[in-house]
């Protein structure tokens, strides 16, 4: 994994740091298949997510969903344009699939267009009909639920 540079570091998002992860998620959802999130949401869920920081300014963020006993979703994931292929993506995944493994959590999975990268840090594809949990819960209510084009991917922690 490349290492990240000096000035950016991965830590768990504070509540300074939501409007900045709203702003990215939204970013990115109106671009991709990316969820979006009110800025409710993210304070809600602020504890699910780690933030990469460069300096006070918000450069990527990703949060962890436990789902069930055994499982939990590894879900938006963005990372600032200006900060793209600078590993830290990558980091951020590393640092979520810690937290689950600290956890108990056996699973991680993701729904994304992005397979490939996923996979390139060890997430292999399943079938969407073995996250029954995910699918009646929150994608139903996706704007683009029938012609979505996610796929799934799972990693043991
Ligand atoms: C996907 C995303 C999170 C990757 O973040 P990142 O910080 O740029 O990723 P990293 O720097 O860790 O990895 C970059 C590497 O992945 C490669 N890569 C980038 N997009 C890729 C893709 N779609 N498929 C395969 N590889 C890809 C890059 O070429 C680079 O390769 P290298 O290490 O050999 O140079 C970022 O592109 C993003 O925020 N995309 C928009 C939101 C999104 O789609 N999120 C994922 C959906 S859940």
């Amino acid at each position: 994994m490349p290492q990240l540079a000096p000035t950016i570091t991965i830590e768990n998002a504070r509540v300074v740091h939501a409007p900045q992860i709203h702003r990215l998620v939204s970013y990115w959802a109106s671009r991709t298949p990316v969820l979006p999130k009110s800025l409710g949401q993210i304070y809600e869920n602020l504890r699910e997510f780690v933030v990469a920081l460069d300096g006070d300014s918000v450069a990527g963020a990703a949060a962890l969903h436990i789902d069930w006993a055994d499982l939990a979703e590894i879900r938006s994931v963005v990372v600032e344009d200006g900060h793209l292929a600078q590993g830290i993506g990558k980091h951020l995944i590393e640092r979520l699939v810690e937290e689950a493994r600290v956890l108990g959590i056996e699973r991680v999975f993701v729904l994304t267009d992005k397979p490939e990268w996923f996979a390139r840090l060890g997430f292999e594809p399943i079938d969407k009909g073995d996250l029954p949990h995910k699918v009646w819960r929150d994608c139903v209510h996706c704007p683009i639920f029938t012609a979505c084009t996610e796929v799934a991917l799972a990693r043991t922690v």
